[in-house]
């Protein structure tokens, strides 16, 4: 693991780094460092290159300030094919980019970068878009104003990448999305979507000794990058590493880095401000508050499901078939899935249905959980059947017991325990506790 305060190891022999020398924020050329780095090292590379001939970075040999367009994509193209050589098989290149304007023409950089990358073996996966929340008063040349930069996306082969998209689901909009329909989405939440909102990093809000960079990427945008594509002590990259939010940002989710800088003054900026991050943020441990609440988000989504789907039972009973059903008893199974497709266990107890159809009401049951709606819930059910309630499992006689309606299975009607029941007329009781209120909309 790095540590803040790492002074830059300088080789100058073209051989290749050891892994003593590897992980550290290296000052030189990206052109040749590139070179240096061991084969099939990295797990994923989030980066910004140099723009085009706009920002003088202040150094000799820079990339971008003084070249033309075509020796700045070929010097890119290089840099990232070493960068391809240098990525395990699993992993990722993420390059925040940008178009431009050249005598009132827009240049695709992005697309141009994304073509020239394809001969490398790079495949382009996504494009996501970077919406800046506030930006810097843009002089603005076209007939918009600039307000987003581009995340070009790319893979080592077009087979699945190292991507953990669970991580950092939208579970945001329970109401709008799930409530009536618990079934018909991801119960982990919603998929990210293209358009990320970060606000750009203000100069003042790195503090007063803190030396300033010209374009350096939100952190939260770079952390979540980081943590969608490797684990800890996964190796991350960033070839032109500036302030070093990339690298920053993977030492303080426990990752390794690697990254290179021509500019000396920008590599101890990075160093200060690890060492000051260090101190405010500890150190990522396995799970993250955001794990906890998608853990909830999803036991609420499959609570959901499987008391509409007890709804859906008792209703299709009570229409189809006239079978005096009294009700159904609902809950979750803590037994291991046995069928494929399936996400939970849930037992069914059907209630009061007359001896001599219960052969009957079983085979339309079976019948029924085959189609869909009922087959789209993700739930390997048990039914059973009871005539009386004394003959319910024990847990139904000590905990308390939750009643829902035959319209509304998201937010429960009462509540009320074992020596009720014979009263209850409620059509679903459960042991399961969901109260959810409907979109305001
Ligand atoms: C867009 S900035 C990167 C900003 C960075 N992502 C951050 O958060 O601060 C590009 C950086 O590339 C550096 N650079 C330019 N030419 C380079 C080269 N040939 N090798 C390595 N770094 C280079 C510049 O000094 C500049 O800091």
């Amino acid at each position: 693991m790095n540590k803040a305060g790492t002074k830059s190891k300088r080789n100058s022999s073209n051989a290749r780094f050891s892994s003593e020398e590897l992980f550290d924020v290296h000052h030189g050329d990206a052109r040749t460092l590139s070179k240096r780095l061991p084969d099939k090292c990295v797990d994923v590379t989030v980066t910004s290159p140099p723009y085009f001939d706009m920002k003088d970075y202040g150094v000799s040999n820079q990339i971008g300030f003084g070249q033309d367009y075509e020796t700045y994509l070929n010097d890119l193209q290089k840099i990232f094919s070493e960068v391809f050589r240098a990525t395990k098989d699993h992993g990722s290149l993420w390059i925040v980019i940008d178009s431009f304007r050249t005598n009132q023409e827009v240049i695709p950089l992005p697309f141009d970068l994304a073509a020239q990358l394809k001969p490398t073996g790079w495949v382009l996966r996504d494009v996501i878009i970077w919406k800046k929340e506030r930006t810097l008063p843009w002089s603005h040349k076209g007939t918009t104003r600039k307000i987003f930069e581009y995340v070009m996306v790319f893979s080592k082969s077009s087979e699945p990448f190292q991507y953990y998209p669970d991580r950092h689901r939208d579970t945001s909009d329970l109401k709008r999305w799930w409530v009536r329909y618990p079934e018909r989405y991801n119960p982990k939440g919603k998929s990210l979507e293209e358009i990320w909102c970060y606000d750009i990093p203000t100069q003042g809000s790195w503090g007063k000794s803190y030396v300033q960079h010209f374009c350096p990427l939100p952190s939260q945008l770079v952390s979540r990058i980081i943590s969608l594509t490797s684990n800890p002590d996964d190796v991350v990259l960033d070839p032109f590493s500036g302030s070093g939010t990339v690298p920053a940002e993977a030492a303080l989710l426990n990752r390794k880095y690697v990254g290179f800088e021509l500019n000396k003054r920008y590599i101890s900026m990075f160093h200060k401000y690890l060492q000051e991050q260090t101190k405010l943020r500890p150190l990522q441990t396995k799970s993250t508050p955001q794990d906890s609440v998608i853990e909830n988000f999803e036991q609420t989504i499959l609570d959901l499901r499987t008391l509409k789907f007890a709804r859906l039972l008792y209703r299709a009973l009570e229409k189809e078939l006239e079978l005096g059903i009294s009700q159904i008893f609902a809950r979750n199974l803590p037994t291991k899935i046995t069928l494929p497709n399936k996400i939970i266990a849930a037992e069914f107890i059907v209630h009061g249905i007359k001896a001599s159809k219960v052969n009957a009401a079983k085979e339309f049951l079976e019948k029924l959980c085959q189609k869909a709606p009922l087959s789209k819930f993700g739930i390997e059910q048990k039914i059973t059947f009871i005539n009386k309630l004394e003959e319910l499992p024990n847990l139904y006689k000590t905990k308390k017991l939750y009643l829902y309606s035959r319209t509304n299975s998201h937010q429960y009607a009462d509540t009320c325990k074992w020596k009720d029941l014979p009263n209850i007329t409620h059509p679903l009781i459960s042991t399961i506790e969901v109260s959810v209120e409907e979109p305001d909309d």
